[in-house]
Formats: structure tokens, C-alpha cells, sequence
């Protein structure tokens, strides 16, 4: 990482579009670019999918208990430097933001500035809300500098070699004892009929969501770190799972 970005990322002001670009480059991945334009990158399907029900009718109504279910794990007030790598649509963000104390801080990491610049409009009335413009698999902040790391619905998106990295990156800036905390796809129970249903609408839309149901979150980790615990929860039939791993 060159320091150029380190003063950047650390005094953030998300004022401006250009505030949180960092000087370094950060390319937007090729699947984003090939497989995912029409969700995250277009500025129309920004528009289009920034709604809180066709968020939550994506997740066929699963949407807040997902959320809570991630956000509970750090608490009902987040204290500490709490990282989200990605943005969410809906009021993800906002409902972390609103658990902050007043030491609290969230940052929040995404690699398409457009994303940025959305979920800027969501938390500009929280001071304690940070932007940074990075890459998930190559993130620009220090070893143990967070607390707790939440991913929620970011894995399925990605190619297995990002995805390792993605791991092993949330876990490099977790400090030791803290929490990353993922929320995800998972392959459902036998007899869940979503698991039918899924089959052709993550192969057309979200290709790389089936190697989820194939792996744990847990083989991502790297051999050498041997985390405090690892503990995995599912809902909904299995078709979701929250993996919670503290280092
Ligand atoms: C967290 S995921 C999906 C969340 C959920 N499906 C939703 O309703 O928004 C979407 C975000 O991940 C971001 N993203 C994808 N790959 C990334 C990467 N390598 N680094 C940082 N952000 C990434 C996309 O730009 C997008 O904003």
C-alpha cells in the first residue's frame, strides 16, 4: 500500500465524489464489469435497485432478519472501528450506522465508485461513517486495525481466487479476538424447493454463487492462522448461512 493512500484512508471526508478515490488505481474487477454491470456498475441499476422491498423480495423476504442477524453479532451499539467491505442496497448501512456510539466508527469499502457515491447519500448524516474506494481482495488498511468485519452477500459474487482473498483479507485486519462476520448463500436442505428454484436463477444472474454451496467459508481460511472459533448458522431452509469466525 503506498502512503499516499494510507493519509487518505484515514482521514476520510466523504464530502465530495473525489474525496474517497484513492491515488492508488483500483480497477473494477472483471466480474463486475462482465457479469454484474446491469446490478452494481450501471448508474440506472443503482436507481433500480435501490429500493428496500426489491431488496427484500431478492432474498424472498429475508432481508431484515439477514441484516439483524449480521449487525447483532457485533451488538446493539457497535463501539470500536467496524469495517462493512461492500455496500449493500437497502438500509443495511444505515441501520449499522445508527448502532454507532459516539467512539464508534464504520468504514465501509467498495470498489465501484458509483456504489460509493450511493451509499454516501444514505450515511451523510452520520460523522463517524468513512468511504474508501478498494478492491475486497487487496484491501489498503493495516494488520488487527478493525474490530469486527461484516460481509454481507459479497462471496457469492466473486470468482473462488477472489473470494480466498476476500477471506483472507477480512481476516489480515481483524485484530485478534475481533469478529469478521459473513452472511451468505448456502446450499439448501434437500428438502427446501428453493433449492430447485435457485439452480437456474444463480446460473443465469450469479454464476459464482454455486461454488458457495459447494465450499465452507471456513476452507478460505489461510493454514497458518488458527482462529479462536468458528461458528455457522443457517435460515431459511439453509438457502442462507452466517458464518461468524473470531481470530
Ligand atoms: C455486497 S454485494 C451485494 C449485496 C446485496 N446483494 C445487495 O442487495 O446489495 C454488492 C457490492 O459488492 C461490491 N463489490 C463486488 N466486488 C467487490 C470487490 N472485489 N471489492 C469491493 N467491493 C466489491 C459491488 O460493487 C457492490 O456494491
Amino acid at each position: 500500500m503506498n502512503e499516499e493512500a494510507v493519509a487518505l484512508d484515514t482521514q476520510p471526508s466523504y464530502k465530495n465524489y473525489s474525496d474517497y478515490l484513492s491515488p492508488r488505481d483500483v480497477d473494477i474487477p472483471e466480474y463486475l464489469q462482465e457479469t454484474y454491470w446491469w446490478a452494481y456498475l450501471h448508474p440506472s441499476a443503482v436507481h433500480f435497485f435501490e429500493r428496500q422491498w426489491l431488496v427484500n423480495l431478492i432474498l424472498w423476504g429475508n432481508f431484515a432478519r439477514l441484516r439483524d442477524a449480521a449487525l447483532n453479532e457485533i451488538g446493539p451499539k457497535f463501539d470500536g472501528r467496524n469495517l462493512q467491505v461492500a455496500c449493500v442496497y437497502g438500509d443495511f448501512s444505515r441501520q449499522a450506522a445508527s448502532r454507532l456510539t459516539k467512539e464508534g466508527q464504520l468504514d465501509i469499502v467498495d470498489v465501484a465508485p458509483v456504489q460509493l457515491e450511493n451509499v454516501r447519500k444514505k450515511i451523510e448524516s452520520f460523522t463517524n461513517v468513512f468511504l474508501h474506494h478498494q478492491d475486497s481482495s487487496d484491501l489498503g488498511f493495516d494488520d488487527d486495525s478493525f474490530d469486527n468485519v461484516i460481509l454481507f452477500f459479497l462471496l457469492h459474487e466473486q470468482p473462488e481466487d477472489v473470494r480466498e482473498k476476500t477471506v483472507q483479507e477480512a481476516l489480515r485486519v481483524v485484530r485478534p479476538g475481533g469478529k469478521v462476520v459473513f452472511v451468505d448463500y448456502h446450499k439448501p436442505r434437500l428438502i427446501n424447493p428453493f433449492r430447485y428454484v435457485m439452480v437456474p436463477i444463480l446460473h443465469l444472474l450469479e454464476p459464482f454463487a454455486l461454488g458457495l454451496w459447494e465450499r465452507k467459508i471456513a476452507d478460505w481460511i489461510p493454514e497458518q492462522l488458527q482462529p479462536q472459533s468458528i461458528r455457522k448458522e443457517t435460515f431459511f431452509g439453509s438457502l442462507y448461512q452466517k458464518v461468524v469466525i473470531v481470530k
